[in-house]
């Protein structure tokens, strides 16, 4: 059976849970979150990504009940929540700093919260095992939370906050005090947690890697504003703006001036200084050219030394040729351009622009940007793994002369630090496949950075 995909916020029909709408909050003349309206879905893992002060705090209080919006609505379930205190909404909140009763062991603390809702002893005791289970800590129950590690004080938080069966559980910097590979393990626990009781999630991390790997979308927020909120894939590739590409992961980011693409085929220039020269040349090429011939060139065509072979040797063994061999039919000029461009760094698709970048070098192709932006200060992104490496001259769309400046081994992969012909530092990253001392790209070294017209990410804010 295929997995039907979890997107709720593209199904026009699908409920959100949480509704903010045009939501504004002030603390005096402060405004720390600025209208903002956005839906969050059931079973959701939202994740609310941006530097300190951007008001992601101000967020989960509201949607929790400790703040009042200062204008706007929450709707939970299609429900207005303002007239409900913090303990009547079916959302509960793990703090920044999750505070455990020292006095209490796990199993109380556990416990605490459906004690306090008068539940009976027998729904108590099977809900707090359940819980125990749930988050690995039964051996642990009978222990104080100095009896036992962060990360194990950690889950006992989320129990307890999971204890209560929250439609909504808000994690405010969940795993903050936990070291990198406990931090690991714990999401992946949180996901698996959130797939099995179906509830929905909003956390507020720091750590962008961890946004990217929990979340079913991220918010990237600034200045009480959502700049962008989407899968991580669609945060990571194709980021709406500057702010968000600079935010998420390491990106090169090139500014310069946009100019539609002339003619349908390029091919990649020889040499830069040439290319430079020749560019009149091949515009007027490709537009002189017949589309025809260009497309002639990658359909298939009959292998006539093969066919030579058959008629004068094989067919005494074979016997005759069939005049229709069975075959597939040839695939359609669409589809042969697209492999063709897939496979093939030194043919270029068409379309798209060029960025005029610096002075005295070849523009950059981009074959993804929008035509319409022809004229204006565009900016490339670029992400360091989408760059090659090398010290010939590669066939790609583009090629850029550099110099190693620096290295940066990071086990798996390495990063170098690149300075272009205009001073602009790039930095590309390579997988370690090889060993150290094999790979033949050094300090100072005089290299080619490359790249494929649809690599990038072309901005205009
Ligand atoms: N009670 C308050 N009174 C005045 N200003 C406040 C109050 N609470 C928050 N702020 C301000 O609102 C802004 C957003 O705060 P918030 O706590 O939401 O930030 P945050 O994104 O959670 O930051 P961090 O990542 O550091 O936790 C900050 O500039 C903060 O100083
Ligand atoms: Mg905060």
């Amino acid at each position: 059976m295929s997995q039907i995909a979890f997107e709720p916020w593209n199904d026009p029909n699908a409920k959100p849970l949480i509704q903010f709408k045009n939501v504004t909050k002030r603390f005096g003349e402060f405004v720390a979150i600025d209208n903002q309206s956005f839906d969050i879905y059931e079973k959701e893992f939202f994740a609310l990504l941006g530097p300190s002060g951007c008001g992601k705090t101000t967020m989960m209080r509201m949607l929790a009940g400790f703040e009042a919006p200062t204008e706007g609505t929450i709707l939970l379930g299609g429900q207005d929540i303002a007239p409900f205190p913090p303990n009547k909404r079916a959302v509960n909140m793990m703090f920044q700093s999750y505070a455990l009763f020292p006095h209490l062991s796990v199993w109380d603390n556990i416990a605490f919260g459906l004690k306090r809702d008068g539940k009976s002893k027998d729904q108590i005791a099977a809900r707090v095992e359940e819980m125990l289970k749930l988050t690995r800590l039964e051996q642990f129950a009978r222990r104080k939370p100095h009896q036992i590690s962060g990360g194990q004080r950690q889950r006992v938080a989320l129990a307890r906050s999971l204890a209560k069966a929250p439609k909504l559980l808000l994690l405010d910097e969940p795993l903050g005090a936990l070291d990198a590979k406990l931090r690991q393990a714990t999401q992946f626990e949180l996901m698996d947690i959130q797939e099995k009781t179906g509830t929905t999630f909003v956390i507020v991390t720091h750590d962008q890697e961890e946004a990217m790997t929990v979340a079913s979308r991220v918010a990237v927020m600034d200045n009480g504003k959502i700049i962008q909120a989407d899968t991580p894939q669609v945060i990571y590739e194709a980021p709406a703006s500057r702010y968000v590409a600079d935010f998420i992961g390491d990106v090169n980011l090139i500014d310069g001036v946009a100019e539609a693409r002339k003619g349908a085929q390029e091919t990649a220039p020889a040499e830069p200084e040439a290319a430079k020269q020749a560019e009149p040349e091949a515009a007027k090429l490709s537009e002189h050219e017949a589309p025809a011939a260009a497309s002639e060139r990658r359909v298939p065509q009959p292998n006539a030394r093969g066919k030579w072979l058959h008629d004068k040797l094989f067919r005494y063994i074979l016997g005759a040729r069939e005049d229709a061999p069975k075959q597939l039919p040839p695939p359609t000029p669409g589809e042969s351009e697209a492999a063709a461009t897939a496979s093939r760094p030194d043919v270029i698709a068409p379309g798209g622009i060029t960025i005029h970048w610096a002075e005295g070098q070849p523009p950059l192709i981009v074959s993804n940007g929008d035509p319409a932006l022809a004229g204006q200060r565009v900016t490339l992104a670029l992400r360091p793994e989408k760059l090659g490496i090398s010290k010939d001259r590669p066939e790609s769309a583009n090629a850029l002369k550099g110099k190693v400046i620096d290295i940066a081994y990071l086990g798996n992969l390495s990063t170098y630090h690149v300075e272009l012909a205009n001073g602009l530092m790039v930095k590309a990253q390579l997988a370690n496949t090889r060993r150290v001392a094999q790979r033949d790209i050094t300090w100072e070294d005089e290299v080619w950075i490359s790249f494929r017209e649809t690599a990038g990410v072309v901005l205009s804010e």
